[in-house]
């Protein structure tokens, strides 16, 4: 059985949200608690979250952008 691979997806002008078995800690390396049974959640970069290091939808209202595309994969 092979251990799933935590992914984070940036969302177009919102949070980078994360799925898979990961833990976030703060600066000391200790835990922040995580919604039990979810394994997906999002964190703010649009620094304007009242809750951070996660999103709590306030990039809406504060203009960020982000849309940055991944280079396109060489075709094979
Ligand atoms: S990305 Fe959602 S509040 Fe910052």
């Amino acid at each position: 059985m092979s251990t799933p691979i935590p992914t984070i997806r940036c969302r177009e002008n919102g949070p980078l949200v994360i799925q898979g078995p990961i833990c976030v800690l703060d600066h000391q390396g200790n835990p922040f608690p995580l919604p039990a049974g979810k394994d997906v959640f999002a964190l703010c970069r649009c620094g304007s979250s009242a809750n951070k290091p996660f999103c709590d939808g306030a990039h809406r209202q504060s203009g960020f952008e982000g849309n940055n595309l991944a280079p396109a994969q060489p075709a094979v």
